[in-house]
């Protein structure tokens, strides 16, 4: 997930405006700003590139999901959906925001399970919340069916997936929230933060408030006499991260485009191997080729198999601790997630780089592979 790849003269520009004339904070200051109002500015081109009426920058991905369950005002103790394979913060996000996370099955496009959704649903069930699990889409048109059939509200985890598709519309923008994650080990990287995308004028108005302590922010009122809307945080994003995020936007149609050529091109060499098959996509034109992934016959051949890319030089992913047992722990549930663990454990995963050496990589993986 490489936007730290491409770090260069546009960053430092962008940013040097802001620390020209001094003002890290996103509102006020407007003399000494003399006009330039970063977050404000990376939120419309973020909106615009994503394809959503709002977009409201945050301080990192945990908080762009906490902002936006907590801006659904539900019920203490809902019940929260989200699949078991995720990064622990969309379970810590849910917990924290006072509701209660259910863990659904992944199947072998290693995101949730519509199948274990149907089968989870109960009364107290108040909203979806799909992770589009590194860079690759969730069956949209099925959750989004689902959770109108059942009057559920959804929100979508696209912090591995900004710039993801799904039938040509971007990841984020099916249900009620998108959120997404810049920080340093994503696609679009602001060191850390987060973005929040919504159609919904309340929607977006509620969270607004949340991630600032509840300030409404109303036009021509100054900070310290307005009245508070709700209760808050500071997850404000500030001026330095809205700054690098529009020099990063301006490079992610460049960092996809590279990214989905290196990956095709390793892909294409493992395809000729029979004992290898690959990460179902339910849009695979869409996917953003941060990651290849791929399944060996069973657990054995794949730690095997990982441990031979080891010696070629060829680091493999690790997913089983942050991702899965821990969201299993967090939860206390006794439910095993056989399929899931199963899946997971004969999974593969290579992080794709813009600037990794293809060439190397493919003769590491053809050794491995001819020796396998
Ligand atoms: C699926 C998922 N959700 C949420 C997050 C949290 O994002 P952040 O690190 O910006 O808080 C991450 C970060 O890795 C993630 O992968």
């Amino acid at each position: 997930m490489p936007g730290r790849e491409v770090f260069g003269e546009e960053e430092l520009q962008e940013v040097s405006e802001v620390i020209k004339r001094g003002v890290l904070f996103r509102y006020g200051f407007d003399a000494q700003r003399q006009g330039i109002f970063k977050v404000k500015e990376f939120e419309g081109e973020f909106a615009q590139y994503i394809g959503a009426k709002y977009s409201l920058g945050v301080s990192s991905g945990t908080s762009a999901l906490q902002t936006a369950l907590l801006s659904l005002g539900l019920p203490k103790g809902s019940i929260v959906l989200t699949p078991c394979f995720t990064f622990v913060a969309t379970i810590e996000a849910i917990e924290w925001s006072g509701y209660k996370p259910i863990l659904c099955e992944i199947d072998e496009s290693l995101n949730i399970s519509t199948e274990d959704i149907n089968k989870k649903i109960i009364s107290k069930t108040a909203c979806i919340l799909p992770v589009h699990m590194m860079g690759s889409s969730c069956d949209m048109d099925n959750i989004v069916d689902i959770s109108r059939r059942n009057n559920l509200f959804l929100v979508e985890d696209a912090c591995q997936a900004t710039g993801a598709e799904y039938k040509g519309k971007k990841a984020g923008t099916f249900g009620n929230f998108g959120t997404f994650s810049f920080d340093y080990v994503k696609v679009l990287t602001t060191g850390e933060g987060g973005m929040i995308t919504t159609d919904d004028e309340n929607l977006y108005k509620e969270a607004d408030a949340c991630h600032d302590h509840g300030h409404p922010h109303l036009e021509n009122v100054p900070r310290g006499v307005e009245t508070r809307k709700r209760k808050g945080f500071d997850f404000r994003m500030n001026e330095v991260q809205g700054a690098l995020g529009i020099a990063q936007l301006k490079k992610i149609d460049y960092i996809i485009k590279k990214q989905r050529e290196n990956k095709k091109a390793v892909r294409d060499i493992l395809k000729n191997y029979e004992f290898i098959t690959f990460r179902k996509h339910f849009d695979e034109e869409g996917e953003i080729g941060t990651f290849l992934t791929f399944f060996l016959p069973d657990k054995q051949k794949a730690e095997k198999f990982k441990e031979k890319m080891s010696e070629n030089g060829i680091t493999p992913g690790i997913l089983n601790y942050w991702h899965f047992i821990a969201n299993i722990e967090s939860v206390q549930t006794r439910e095993k997630f056989k399929k899931s663990r199963e899946i997971l454990e004969k999974t593969v995963v290579m992080e794709i780089l813009i600037k990794m050496d293809v060439e190397k990589t493919i003769d590491g993986m053809k050794k491995v592979c001819d020796n396998f």
